[in-house]
């Protein structure tokens, strides 16, 4: 696949307001797993652990992964201490529990596009049978934009359940930007 130009975003929590993740669960979230049975979820790059307390709320049992030592400390609060300092390009998949529901909340973007796709393909060997993931990518600035994620998911025998594209402004973080996204869900056959 192509990098077409891009490159991966920066990752930082020291401006502060990184994000504004702290209050904001993924609302394609809530209506999609509050049909599900709880088990257990992998949170990837969870950030402060706002999807992931969520889901903790829901009666899942969830870990949460991430790479920046402050979005974990946040999170950690929010997960009773179950987080995992762990790098999406170098994850040690032996020492994570099973899980039947993965989420990848607008964390690729900060991959290349050969690191993305590795960590996709290692994900879904990993998934339960049965098993979720729930990926979001900012289809214009990710280096695997949705169509790219589909295809090679695809192939692994992740199948396109639910997606939902949207496009809005950011004021979050930094000068207001655009956004144009995808939210989708996978179910692993
Ligand atoms: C846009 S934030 C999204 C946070 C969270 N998923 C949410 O929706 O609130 C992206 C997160 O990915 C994490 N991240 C970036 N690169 C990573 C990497 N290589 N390994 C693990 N986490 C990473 C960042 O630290 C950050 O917390």
């Amino acid at each position: 696949m192509a990098l077409n130009g891009r490159s991966p975003m920066k990752s930082s929590y020291e401006d502060g307001a990184f994000y504004n993740q702290n209050t904001r669960v993924n609302p394609f979230l809530i209506e999609h797993v509050n049909g599900l049975p709880a088990g257990q979820a992998i949170d990837f790059g969870c950030g402060v652990g706002t999807n992931s307390g969520y889901l903790l709320s829901r009666g899942w049992n969830v870990l949460g992964i991430d790479v920046e030592d402050i979005a974990l400390d946040m999170a950690g609060k929010k997960l009773n201490g179950n987080i995992f300092r762990q790098d999406l390009r170098a994850i040690e998949w032996d020492a994570l529990p099973d899980f039947n529901l993965a989420l990848c909340n607008y964390v690729i973007q900060h991959l290349s596009i050969t690191e993305a796709s590795t960590f996709l393909n290692d994900l879904a060997a990993h998934l339960a049978s049965r098993g979720w993931l729930f990926l979001s990518v900012f289809d214009r600035e990710n280096v695997l934009c949705f169509s790219e994620a589909a295809q090679l998911l695809a192939n692994v025998g992740l199948v396109l359940q639910e997606s939902k594209n949207w496009k809005r402004w950011d004021y979050d973080h930094g000068p207001a930007h655009f956004h144009v996204g995808t939210e989708a869900f996978f179910l692993k056959c």
